[in-house]
């Protein structure tokens, strides 16, 4: 009985050591948002933009997911300044001045860096860690 515990104990910490080891190295400077990058954040929040839109599939479902909508290449700095800045039929004017509008785009390139909101089976590793290259 006593051996099966260590034997457990054992496993226990091989496993954690090698889950540890293959760990996400994404872990860089790039994942403490910069100035900017913060105090877009807070308008992201106070103007409660989660309310209609989503970041890794939590929020509301008026507006699409944006945690990877800086990545889209279709869609440039240009395309998410007019939205934010004017609105459209569906999505309202914040009347937001323009530091407030440069510091939600640096918000939303921030968070694209934090990895994919829809990372598909086959890319994601043994230890649940997928690589953000592939
Ligand atoms: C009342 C709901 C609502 C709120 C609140 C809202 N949005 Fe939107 N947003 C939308 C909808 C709906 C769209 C899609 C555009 C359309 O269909 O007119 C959109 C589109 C966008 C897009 C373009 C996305 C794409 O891939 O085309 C960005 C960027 C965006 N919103 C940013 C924001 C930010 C930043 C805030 C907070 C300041 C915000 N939105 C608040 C509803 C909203």
């Amino acid at each position: 009985m006593f051996r099966s515990w260590i034997v457990l104990f054992v496993v226990f910490i091989v496993y954690t050591y090698m889950v540890y080891s293959n760990c996400d190295k994404r872990n860089t400077n790039d994942s403490i948002p910069d100035k900017r990058a913060l105090a877009g954040w807070k308008t992201w929040q106070a103007k409660n933009c989660q309310s209609c839109h989503q970041i890794y599939g939590l929020g509301g479902y008026l507006g699409p997911d944006l945690t990877n909508v800086a990545r889209d290449t279709a869609k440039k700095e240009i395309y998410l300044r007019t939205f934010i800045k004017y609105g459209t039929g569906k999505m309202p004017n914040f009347h937001l001045n323009d530091s407030e509008v440069n510091s939600l785009i640096a918000f939303l390139y921030w968070i694209d860096k934090s990895g994919k909101s829809k990372v598909s089976k086959d890319k994601v590793t043994w230890s649940g860690n997928y690589n953000l290259e592939q």
